[in-house]
């Protein structure tokens, strides 16, 4: 029932399909070393949930931002493996959680059976009904180029609704994604494609994009915010394994041992402390309201 309802409101079936086609395709396979679209970026919700819990951990504060009342409709955009849908579903709203990796989707309803997930791209989806609120977490940041989901995120909040996010910011991981791109190039590997998918936006670049879509900017920060990686002296290897791109899902394992001593020896005297890994995040925080 709940697969058929969710179905009927998405907005364009055949992307979805494809989409769903694309990333199923790698479910379950671990790393391939030939056909991963380096377009798309992969997730592996197993490893994303046990060993980046802190990305939705930190996701909790942005809620109190959101301060969702009972009843309200609120989509979740970029929802990953449904933690956040399910605290924002604690207090009494009807969230809708929406993300366009068909393996983070499946984890999400077989871990929360009672909220709706929807497979979808947030450029370009369809609600019969507005939302009260879009809240994004750690997910608009993946989503290039910036104005369709902008677009998106306006044609489905009702006049006054409101769009709550956080997620990369200009200079988020600098020092991470230097010390992968010289990995890359001193073993005389193809660059990093997957720097191209990521858009960490200034304040400014970004409220400006949300006004041309009516939605208009009344609160905005850009903060650093240093994050300690689980695993002590494995931190930073679990973190490339998720996070350090199709690139590196690619390379071999005597490839990848390599890749990540060289990445970790540019790093550890800046990034490494009393045994931990520490990931320069520095995020934005925003809130629009629908004109
Ligand atoms: C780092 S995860 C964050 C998940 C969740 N919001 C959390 O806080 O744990 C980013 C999510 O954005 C999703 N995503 C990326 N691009 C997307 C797009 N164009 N449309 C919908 N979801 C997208 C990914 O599939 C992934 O699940």
């Amino acid at each position: 029932m709940r697969e058929s309802r969710s179905r009927g409101e998405m907005g364009n079936r055949s992307i979805q399909f494809i989409l769903a086609r694309k990333e199923n395709r790698f479910l379950g396979d671990g790393p391939m070393k030939e056909n991963l679209p380096s377009q798309i970026k992969q997730w592996d919700p197993a490893l994303y949930d046990r060993k980046h819990s802190f990305v939705w951990k930190y996701g909790e504060e942005v809620i109190g931002l959101l301060a969702p009342q009972q009843g309200e409709r609120i989509l979740d955009l970029g929802c990953g493996t449904g933690h956040l849908t399910q605290r924002i579903a604690l207090s009494g709203a009807r969230v809708t959680g929406l993300d366009r990796s068909a393996q983070m989707i499946e984890q999400a309803r077989a871990a929360y059976p009672n909220i709706e997930f929807v497979l979808a791209d947030a450029a370009n989806f369809e609600f019969p009904q507005p939302f009260d609120g879009v809240f994004s977490n750690a997910a608009l940041h993946w989503m290039k180029p910036p104005e369709p989901v902008a677009a998106s995120i306006a044609r489905c909040l009702r006049p006054g609704g409101r769009l709550i996010a956080e997620f990369g910011a200009k200079g988020n991981l600098k020092a991470i994604h230097a010390a992968i791109k010289r990995a890359l190039d001193a073993m005389g590997l193809p660059a990093d494609e997957e720097a191209n998918l990521r858009y960490y936006p200034s304040i400014a670049e970004y409220a400006g994009i949300l006004e041309a879509n009516r939605l208009e900017v009344t609160y905005a920060k850009i903060f650093d915010r240093p994050t300690p990686l689980e695993e002590g002296e494995n931190g930073l290897r679990n973190w490339l394994r998720t996070f350090g791109g199709n690139d590196v899902a690619r390379l071999s394992p005597a490839e990848r041992s390599e890749f990540e001593t060289r990445v970790a020896d540019q790093l550890r005297l800046t990034l490494y402390r009393d045994g931990t890994w520490f990931a320069d995040y520095r995020r934005i925080r925003i809130v629009a309201i629908r004109e």
